[in-house]
This record gives C-alpha cells, structure tokens and sequence, in this order.
C-alpha cells in the first residue's frame, strides 16, 4: 500500500532525502575549521525562490551540531519601511540566543547584562523595556554577542549564527551595516569565535550593495546556489520513493527534469502531485498532465500569478511567442515571429519592450540580445493561460 505522500512541496519543508550540495557542505566545512582556529570569515549564500536555501541551512546546522558547535537558525522576519534599527537587533540578539539549543535562563553574564539594560528573558521571549529604543544598536549588539560567548565558551568551540532571508532586512538595510561593524570590531575578531552565514535572495542583495559597498567586500565569499543536476533530481526522486510503495514509470522521471531543470521547490511540488495521482501504486502517463496542471496552479498561486501580472497586455503578447518557442532567441528572431503571429504588433519597440521584461523578472538575457523565459515551468504556466 501507498505510505503518505514523502515529497515535501512547501518552502522551508525539510526534504526526507537531502542530495547534492556536495561544494557547499565542504565549503562550510572549511570555514567552521578556520573559525575554531580564530579566523570567521563569515560568508554569504545567494540563491532565488525555492532553490534550496533554507534546506542547505538547515543542513549546515545539523552537521555542525553532530560536531557538538553550538548553532542558532533564524528566519529573518519582515520589516516596514521606517522601522528604526533598534528593532532589527532587538531581533537579531533575541533569536539568536533563543534559537541556541540550550537553555539561555543559564546564560549569567548575558543575562546580567540584558537585565540590567531593562529586558526580561521569559522562556518564550524578551520583553524590552522602553528605555532599549533609545540605546545605540551597535554597542548592543556588541555587548550581547560579547556576553553570549563569554558564558557558552567552555560548552563549544564555536557559535555558528545562520540567518536566513536576510533580504527582509530591506526596510532598514543600514542594519548590515551595523552588523558588519560589530563583527569587525576588536572585541568580537580578537574575544570571540562567531561564525555568520547569511542567506538571500540576488537582486535583493544587489540592491544592498548599491546602497552600502563596504558589506559587498566584508560578507564575502559568496555562494550562489544553482538547480540541481539531472544525476541528482533522479536521485532525490529515487530515494525519496523508496520503500513508499509506489513507483514513477522512468519516462515520468526523465520529464520531471525536462520541466523542472532540477528546481529543489518545482520538484518536490511535481513528484508530491504525481505521488498523489498513483493509480494502484504507479505513477505514468496516464496521470502526467493533470498532476502538471496542478503543479501549475500552485505555481500559479505562489508567484506566476504575480509576476504575469505585471506584464501590460502588449508585454504579455511577447512573452506568449517566448513560451510557443523552446529554444532562446534573439530580438531579431522575436521580430520575425511577431510579424508572423501579431501583425499588429509595435515591431519598432520589440527592444524596448524585452528590456522591460527582463527588468520585471520575467525574461532572462542570455547573452548579448538573447532572451529567454526565466524557467520551464514559468513557460507551460504561459501556455496554459493562453490556452
Ligand atoms: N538539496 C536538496 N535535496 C532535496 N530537496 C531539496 C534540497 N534543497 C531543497 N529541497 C526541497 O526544495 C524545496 C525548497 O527548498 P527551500 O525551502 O530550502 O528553498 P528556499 O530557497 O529556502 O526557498 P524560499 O525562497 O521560499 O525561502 C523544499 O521542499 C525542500 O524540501
Ligand atoms: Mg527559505
């Protein structure tokens, strides 16, 4: 009989079968190495919606708790714009030593020091006095790191701090600032042993480096987190189904990756809907096209909806000549295609309007004047709407 369904289609969801990332696990394995020798360099991991990052963090945690390093894992919430930087290390130091896995109540100095700068350390939370939104963020964050470390010392040989959708920080981005000084500072380089592991989204973090270059050169090296490879889509699928009681036919497999392109997120959403679509245990065929359209819809729901609608009518007729066509092309080639399909076009602004596109996410340049649609599934999604 069919078990629950294995796949995991929602963001954050640990996958029941990690597989790849084999460069980046080394990579964090080096640089705990270098931390327990005194060096942090604390470093950055960029990848889009759903390619896996939360899933690599976690994976970082568990490897560096099986090595008994302490680990705090925060999701950065979101900010409005306005909110004072205060806020976003009140956070910060709250979830930080929270997240640890142990019982903070225990924690003497931090706790002196917190007490007597007016917060309360309940089991659940802190409660900040008034007086903590007039303090200078920095000097805080300085002075909670500081104390956290002094008193966890003797239990780990370092506290690794990942952060997770660091681009939430966007309304008070001056915020990396501040960290970036703290961690530089010579009461934490010299007195403490931190490792730093920031996750966020590319554009967003481009965005960062306009406004403050120096976090560009300090929150190096950076990781960029790519689909994964055809050998390991087949294995996640492979493993994941083991022992489930149900089988996928292996030309279900294949187009799993034809579609996907080995999109962590679009893949588990599509193997979770084919899963669910068994016919006495075996995925084929048969059940391809209605678990894709589901897969689409959700799609759909998440973020195709949003994005195609922000496209303005004429924008949308170029985008449905990309999907008609596999292949990337040039503006010339869309011109052509244009003329044979919309007469009506504007063919004079077929630049203009791919440029535009690609600023709104929903082209990509592929080289010098080449286009394409940003993922496979964005396409069907297209084609479907326009059926
Ligand atoms: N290496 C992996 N092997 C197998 N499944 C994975 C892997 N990485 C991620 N996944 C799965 O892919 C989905 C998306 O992963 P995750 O939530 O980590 O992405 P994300 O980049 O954090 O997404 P978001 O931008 O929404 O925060 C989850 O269901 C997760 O279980
Ligand atoms: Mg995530």
């Amino acid at each position: 009989m069919a078990k629950p369904n294995p796949f995991t289609p929602k963001s954050g969801w640990e996958p029941h079968v990690f597989v790849g990332r084999e460069k980046e696990i080394e990579f964090f394995k080096k640089k705990l190495a270098e931390a327990i020798r005194g060096r942090c360099d604390h470093f950055l991991i960029l990848g889009d919606w759903g390619i896996g990052k939360t899933a690599l963090l976690k994976e970082f945690k568990k490897i560096a708790q099986e090595n008994k390093y302490l680990t705090s894992l925060i999701s950065i919430g979101q900010y409005k714009e306005g909110s004072p930087f205060i806020d976003g290390v009140k956070e910060l130091i709250e979830q930080i030593s929270l997240k640890l896995p142990i019982n903070i109540a225990k924690l003497k100095a931090f706790t002196k020091k917190m007490n007597m700068l007016g917060i309360q350390i309940l089991g659940s939370g802190f409660q900040f006095s008034k007086r903590v939104e007039s303090m200078n963020p920095q000097p805080f964050l300085l002075t909670a790191l500081s104390d956290i470390w002094r008193d966890l010392q003797s239990k780990t040989e370092v506290i690794v701090v990942l952060l997770d959708d660091v681009q939430h920080f966007s309304p008070i981005s001056g915020i990396f600032t501040i960290l970036k000084n703290v961690l530089s500072d010579e009461e934490i380089v010299k007195k403490t042993k931190f490792l730093f592991i920031l996750s966020c989204t590319p554009a967003e973090w481009m965005q960062f480096l306009r406004k403050h270059h120096p976090i560009g050169r300090y929150f190096t090296p950076r990781l960029s987190l790519k689909q994964l490879s055809k050998e390991e889509t087949l294995r996640v699928i492979n493993e994941i189904l083991l022992d489930s009681g149900v089988t996928f036919d292996p030309v279900i497999k294949e187009r799993v990756f034809e579609y996907t392109g080995g999109h962590p997120y679009e893949l588990q959403l599509l193997c979770s809907n084919l899963y669910d679509n068994q016919i006495g245990g075996k995925v084929t065929e048969e059940v391809w096209k209605v678990s894709l359209q589901e897969t689409l819809n959700s799609l759909g729901e998440i973020l195709f909806d949003s994005l195609y609608e922000e496209a303005s009518p004429k924008e949308r007729e170029l985008l449905c000549i990309m999907a008609r066509y596999i292949k990337p092309l040039s503006s010339k080639e869309v011109t052509s295609k244009l003329r044979k399909h919309m007469p009506e076009f504007p063919f004079s602004n077929t630049g203009t309007y791919l440029n535009r596109l690609v600023s709104k996410g929903l082209l990509k340049k592929r080289g010098r004047g080449i286009f394409s649609l940003p993922d496979r599934m964005f396409k069907e999604y297209i084609l479907l709407r326009v059926e």
